[in-house]
């Protein structure tokens, strides 16, 4: 069975905002060169202070199997026993530093964000389901992709179609089937000071 989620938005949305979410369930179909390509594309034309785009990303199609394997390793075992189903994995990682003048970036971690944020909305425009993952050693990252210094390996994102879950574990089908939740607007949006409704 393929697992289907509510959102419920408390105001009209885009449709690919609203349906997008993380699922752990993938059906193990490669992406295509060409569909990377786009994701990767949209990441590319994203917005960024300066215009640095500080972004730089490590991919790796399920097709390439050596170099998919490569990315799983540094995973945490919760993720890479879901995400070694995806169809392509990415790794994002920010520059700290503007290329120019050496001084440090405090929207790098901003933009790379933003980059991944288009990045997503492309792939399920696609069809394509995402899932971003905090959950991997970054030493053994920097170690495995020669990160240099001075760019940090922030986040990996799981690429795919989505499949099934009835193979997942039992704790996974549970996150998997969760309802999902967001704080109301009254919690964020303020007017005036900080805090205040
Ligand atoms: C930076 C970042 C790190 C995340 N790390 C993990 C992770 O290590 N493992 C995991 O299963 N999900 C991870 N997630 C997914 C979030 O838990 C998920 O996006 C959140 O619960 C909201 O659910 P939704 O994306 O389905 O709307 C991460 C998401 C982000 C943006």
């Amino acid at each position: 069975m393929m697992i289907t989620k509510d959102t419920p938005a408390h105001h009209p949305i885009h449709d690919i905002i609203k349906n997008r979410w993380s699922p752990r369930a993938f059906n193990k179909e490669s992406l295509t060169e060409l569909e990377l390509s786009q994701i990767m594309e949209a990441a590319r034309w994203a917005p960024s202070a300066m215009n640095e785009q500080p972004w730089r990303y490590i991919v790796a199609r399920r097709d390439q199997t050596e170099l998919f394997n490569m990315m799983l390793t540094p995973l945490a075992e919760g993720n890479s026993m879901w995400a070694k189903d995806a169809g392509a994995l990415v790794l994002a990682i920010s520059q700290q530093n503007y290329s120019g003048s050496g001084n440090p970036n405090r929207h790098a971690y901003h933009d790379l964000g933003l980059a991944n944020a288009h990045l997503i909305l492309q792939a399920e425009a696609l069809g394509i389901r995402s899932h971003q993952m905090g959950g991997f050693d970054a030493n053994k990252a920097r170690e495995l992709f020669e990160i240099p210094e001075g760019f940090e390996p922030l986040t990996y994102i799981a690429l795919g179609r989505q499949g099934t879950h009835d193979h997942l574990a039992d704790f996974l089908q549970e996150r998997e089937a969760a309802p999902r939740q967001r704080k109301p607007q009254s919690e964020f949006v303020f007017q005036g000071s900080f805090g205040k409704k």
